[in-house]
Formats: C-alpha cells, sequence, structure tokens
C-alpha cells in the first residue's frame, strides 16, 4: 500500500494528539494509504528527541523550515501556537505539501487570510484542526439539524468553561500573548464558531464584552482576555450567544452546545461526550423534556467504526477521525473543513475583539473587507 510521509511541526499537546491520531487511523478505519510520521521538530534539541522516541518517530530536527521541504514529507502538520502558523502554513504551501493547521488558524484575521491564500495559491490540500465536529454526538447532531429534527433554527447557545486561568501564580507563557497565543475569544471559541457556521450558518454581527482578572504574571503585562461574552446575528435571523472563560473554578474544559427551533432542541455537553440530549414538541406530552441520545448506534456517524455499542469513545478518537477523514481522501480531496473555514472563523473572531475593544456592535464584514 501507498505511504503518505507526514512531518509534525511542534512536539506539545497538540504534536502528541496528531501523531496519536495517525498510529491509530489505519487501526481503527480502512484507508486508501498507511500514514508515516517520519519527522517531528520543536525548537529544543533534546525535548523534541525525547518527543520522537516517546510518540514513536523515527526523526526529529530543530528546524521546522527543514522539515516542510524535505521530499519524504507529503503532509505538514502544523500543532505550535497561533502566532506561527501562517508563516508555516505558507512555506509548507509554497514548497507543494499539504497542510494540517491546528487551531486557531493565526492570532488575527490577516493573518489567517494571508494563511488561507496562500493554500489556495498553491493548489495543495488543506485542513484545519476543527477536531470536535469528528465527535460521534456533534457530527450526529449536525445531521439531525439537517435533516429537520429541530425544524427552524431561532437560536444557538455555546459556552466554554475551564479554570486554566484562574491562579494568579501561573507563570507567563505564551497562552498570555495576544500576539503569539491569541485571545480567549480565538483559541477556546474558534471551536465553537466553527461548529455555529457549520450548524446554523454565517454570523453577520455580534457584540461583546472582555475581561482580563490578572493583568501581570512573571511581571509581564498580560494583553489576552480571560473570559468574553458575546451576542450574535446569523444570516436570516438566527440570535445566538457565546461565552468563553478560562477563570471558572473548578470547571475543566466543559463545554457544552445547544440549539433551539421551531419544533426541537439539541444539547450536546461535553462532560458526557457520548451523549446528546433532544426533544421533540410532537412528543406524547407524558415525554415532555429532553430524552438523552447515545451517540454509539451503528447508524450514528463514525460510531460503527469504534467499539461495541456502550462502551463509549473520548477526545482521543477525535483525532483518529480527523487523521482517517483527511487520509480517506488522499491525494483527491477535498478536504473539510479547510483553510478557508478557518479564515471566516478567525473574522468572527475579530469582530468579537473589536467589538469588547470598541463597546459596540460589529459587523463581520468590517473585518473582511
Ligand atoms: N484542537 C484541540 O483540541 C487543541 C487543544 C490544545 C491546543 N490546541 C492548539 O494547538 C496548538 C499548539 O498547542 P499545544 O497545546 O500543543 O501547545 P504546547 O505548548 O503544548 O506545544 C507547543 C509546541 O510549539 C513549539 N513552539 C512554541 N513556541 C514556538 C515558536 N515561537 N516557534 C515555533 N515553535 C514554537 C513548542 O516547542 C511546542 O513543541 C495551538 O494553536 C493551540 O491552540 C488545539
Amino acid at each position: 500500500m501507498d505511504e503518505v510521509g507526514i512531518g509534525i511541526v511542534g512536539y506539545g499537546m497538540m504534536g502528541r494528539a496528531h501523531a496519536y491520531g495517525y498510529e491509530l487511523a489505519p487501526r481503527i478505519r480502512e484507508l486508501p494509504v498507511t500514514p508515516r510520521v517520519r519527522v517531528i521538530s520543536g525548537r529544543n534539541a533534546a525535548a523534541v528527541e525525547a518527543a520522537a522516541e516517546r510518540y514513536g518517530v523515527p526523526e526529529f530536527t530543530t528546524e521546522w523550515t527543514e522539515l516542510v521541504s524535505r521530499e519524504d514529507v507529503d503532509i505538514v502538520d502544523v500543532c505550535t501556537p497561533p502566532g506561527t502558523h501562517a508563516e508555516i502554513v505558507a512555506a509548507a504551501a509554497a514548497a507543494g505539501k499539504a497542510v494540517l493547521c491546528e487551531k486557531p488558524l493565526a492570532a488575527d484575521y490577516r493573518s489567517a487570510r494571508a494563511a488561507a491564500d496562500a493554500a489556495q495559491a498553491a493548489g495543495v490540500l488543506n485542513a484545519i484542526g476543527f477536531n470536535y465536529r469528528r465527535l460521534p454526538a456533534l457530527a450526529l447532531l449536525k445531521r439531525m439539524v439537517d435533516e429537520g429534527a429541530v425544524g427552524e433554527i431561532l437560536l444557538w447557545r455555546a459556552t466554554w468553561q475551564s479554570d486554566e486561568f484562574l491562579d494568579p501564580a501561573i507563570p507567563f507563557d505564551w497562552r498570555f500573548e495576544r500576539a503569539m497565543g491569541a485571545s480567549t475569544i480565538a483559541d477556546l471559541g474558534t471551536h465553537l464558531i466553527d461548529l455555529a457556521l457549520w450548524v446554523v450558518g454565517e454570523i453577520d454581527e455580534v457584540t461583546a464584552q472582555s475581561e482580563t482578572f490578572t493583568r501581570e504574571r512573571s511581571g509581564r503585562h498580560v494583553d489576552v482576555d480571560e473570559s468574553s461574552s458575546c451576542l450574535v446575528g446569523f444570516t436570516g435571523g438566527v440570535r445566538g450567544t457565546f461565552e468563553l472563560s478560562r477563570v471558572c473554578a473548578r470547571r475543566p474544559c466543559d463545554f457544552v452546545v445547544e440549539v433551539n427551533g421551531t419544533h426541537g432542541t439539541l444539547r450536546f455537553d461535553y462532560s458526557n461526550l457520548n451523549e446528546l440530549w433532544y426533544g421533540d414538541t410532537t412528543d406524547d406530552g407524558n415525554l415532555y423534556g429532553l430524552r438523552r441520545i447515545r451517540a454509539e448506534h451503528p447508524q450514528h456517524p463514525y460510531a460503527a467504526a469504534w467499539w461495541p455499542i456502550g462502551q463509549g469513545v473520548g477526545y482521543g478518537t477525535s483525532f483518529v477521525n480527523q487523521a482517517a477523514d483527511l487520509l480517506e481522501r488522499w491525494p483527491a480531496g477535498p478536504w473539510a473543513p479547510d483553510l478557508e473555514q478557518g479564515a471566516r472563523v478567525q473574522a468572527v473572531c475579530e469582530a468579537m475583539e473589536r467589538a469588547a475593544d470598541e463597546r459596540r456592535w460589529v459587523r463581520v464584514g468590517e473585518v473582511t473587507r
């Protein structure tokens, strides 16, 4: 079977998750090609060498520029902080490589636009790492909405609560610097905004408020919002809300999305990620409320490839499904969601950031024109 060579830029949490995805994908799904992660890069030689050994990657380099130009690398997988993405994507695309880039595509819309344009101009396959779409329950939510399970959508609601920035003693790192780590709106919000655009449609206008409670860490100024809440209007009149916060005590990575339509509600809560809650106004009154769907039935998206019903899947599954979805379409494509979607999401993020800074409603078109 043909092999596809992969080079992963960055060996941190996402480098590990993506390496895991490529390794497991052929065991879970029948694929037309075999993925081989051939090289991984990072700036610290000892650390990247140790990571390469742990992830089962045969070679490492301290120069990502070397990785993107290797002949045996077909796909460049970008797992570094957001502020570095655009430059790496552009170099990989110019070298004729397919690109998978972690979210958010960049720390600002201009860089995101440039990255998407570079991939488009080079004509290479490209994808953005909105992995949560590949969880069975969220893929099922999308399918059910498309099939009319809630009727016409009226409202969208999404919250993400974590405690990762709560402790003022956490030392400064790239996540606290907006130009490198992006805003919390972009870091956490990209996933939820992607889901909203995917399930509901385009967002026209937004307003937002943001707060940073700890403005200095390790003697350095923090310019990243720790908590933001946003109101949005979609094309066609659907209204929505987002709350993105990293200062919620004892909340680990709790995200919830809910869609309310003319005759139904669907709700997903990440703390029970194999489930979906559904209510339908045509139900008998005795059944009033939301019922719990176990998104593990063989007819549900992704489920048949995994474990017997009742065993469930986890976070890692989204990376295996992501790798399998992309490799399944190698080399013809198309890949989705692509970097263009990454740029569309980034435009909404920037509109929210501007709205919070200027305390007003902002049209997304103000950012993209
Ligand atoms: N999809 C998800 O579920 C998810 C989860 C966490 C992070 N992410 C995203 O993945 C990306 C990486 O996050 P992470 O948690 O793996 O970070 P991390 O800090 O664990 O790892 C970052 C990697 O990038 C390298 N790096 C750091 N600064 C760099 C620079 N200036 N130039 C080049 N390389 C640099 C580091 O050496 C390390 O290898 C971010 O864009 C983040 O938003 C996605």
